[in-house]
C-alpha cells in the first residue's frame, strides 16, 4: 500500500471526477422520504491506510446515514454479545437472490429464519440480540461501538431520518411481525422496540472519513489502527467479511466480486464501505443508486481503484 500512495494521491481526484459523470444514470433512494434530499451528483471518498494516512477526494465531508452498512457492525456486536451459535440459531449464512426487503423465503423455506444477517429480516433479528434492557440502552451500546470503530465520538443518530423511516416502514414492520409469529423474535421481544433499535442504527450519520476508519479496523482483523488493541475478535471479523463478499452488495454481490473483488457493504443512502485486507479501509458516498440499489458512481470508482492497485482478493 505504502508504495501506492504517490500514484493514488495524483490520480484519485481525476478518477473521482470521471466516476462522478455517471451519477446522472442513477437515482437517489426516496422510499425513506428524508433520503430523497441527498444531492444526486455527489461523490466522495476517503481511503485510510494502516499507517494512519488518509486520502480524500470529492464530497468527502458530506454527511449521510449508514443504512444497511450498519448491519455489518450490529452483527459484530451481536456476535460479541451472544456468541456464534446463539446468533446463527436465528439467522442463516446464505445469500438469497431476493431483494433486501423480501419476505418470500421466510415462508417458503424451513426453518423460517432469515437467510442472512444483511437482509432486512436478518438485521432485524440481529437487532433483537443486542444486549440492553431498553431500545435506548441498546442504541447507546451500538453507538459506543460504532464511535470506537470510527474514531469519532460525535457519531449520532440523524433523528429526521430515523423519524422518516419509522413513519413509512410498513414493509419492515410486516417482516418483523412475521418473524414474531414464527417465534424467531421471542416472547419478550416487543416488535416495535426491536424495530426502533433497527431504524436507529440505520440512521447513524457518518461521512467518508468515519466510514473509512470503520473499514480500516476490519481490514486489520479487528485491531485498533493506532494502539493495536483488539476491538473485535478476529473470528467475528472473518465472519463479517465473508458475508460482505457473499451478500454485501445485495444481488450485485457476484458481479462486484468479479469487478472489484474485496469485502464491501452498501446502503441505500449511497454509502459503500470497502476494505482491502491488511492494506486499507475505504469509505465512499454517492447517493445516486443503480437498479440493484448500489451507488452507481461509487461502484465505478472502486472498480477503477481495484484494477489500478490489484485489490482483488481472488
Ligand atoms: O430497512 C431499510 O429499508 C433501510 N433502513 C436500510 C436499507 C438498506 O440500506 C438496504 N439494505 N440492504
Amino acid at each position: 500500500m505504502e508504495q501506492d500512495w504517490p500514484m493514488l494521491t495524483e490520480k484519485l481526484p481525476f478518477w473521482l471526477e470521471e466516476s462522478r459523470k455517471i451519477a446522472s444514470a442513477g437515482k437517489v433512494a426516496s422510499y425513506i422520504p428524508e433520503l430523497a434530499r441527498a444531492p444526486q451528483d455527489a461523490l466522495g471518498i476517503c481511503i485510510a491506510g494502516r499507517d494512519g494516512r488518509q486520502l480524500t477526494a470529492g464530497d468527502d465531508t458530506l454527511s449521510f446515514t449508514l443504512q444497511s452498512i450498519s448491519k455489518v457492525f450490529t452483527l459484530l456486536l451481536a456476535l460479541m454479545d451472544r456468541g456464534e451459535s446463539a446468533v446463527f440459531s436465528k439467522v442463516g449464512m446464505e445469500p438469497t437472490g431476493d431483494n433486501f426487503n423480501s419476505m418470500l423465503k421466510l415462508e417458503l423455506v424451513e426453518p423460517g429464519i432469515p437467510f442472512n444477517p444483511l437482509i432486512n429480516a436478518g438485521a432485524i433479528v440481529v437487532s433483537s440480540l443486542i444486549r440492553g434492557a431498553t431500545p435506548a440502552e441498546k442504541t447507546d451500546r451500538i453507538l459506543a461501538f460504532f464511535r470506537e470503530l470510527a474514531g469519532d465520538d460525535t457519531l449520532a443518530v440523524n433523528e429526521a431520518v430515523f423519524r422518516s423511516e419509522t413513519a413509512t416502514a410498513h414493509r419492515n414492520r410486516s417482516l418483523a411481525y412475521f418473524l414474531k409469529d414464527n417465534k424467531v423474535l421471542e416472547e419478550n421481544d416487543d416488535v416495535e422496540k426491536v424495530l426502533e433499535v433497527y431504524f436507529r442504527h440505520c440512521a447513524v450519520e457518518v461521512n467518508c472519513r468515519s466510514l473509512a476508519r470503520m473499514a480500516l479496523v476490519l481490514s486489520l482483523g479487528g485491531k485498533d489502527p493506532e494502539t493495536g488493541r483488539e476491538l473485535i475478535p478476529r473470528r467475528y471479523v472473518q465472519i463479517a467479511k465473508t458475508f460482505m463478499v457473499t451478500c454485501g452488495m445485495y444481488n450485485e454481490s457476484g458481479e462486484f466480486a468479479i469487478r472489484v473483488g474485496v469485502p464491501a457493504k452498501s446502503g441505500v443512502s449511497g454509502g459503500i464501505l470497502a476494505l482491502v485486507p491488511g492494506r486499507c479501509g475505504v469509505g465512499i458516498v454517492g447517493p445516486a443508486l443503480n437498479r440493484k440499489g448500489n451507488s452507481v458512481a461509487g461502484m465505478k470508482l472502486l472498480e477503477t481503484l481495484s484494477a489500478a492497485f490489484d485489490w482483488s482478493q481472488f
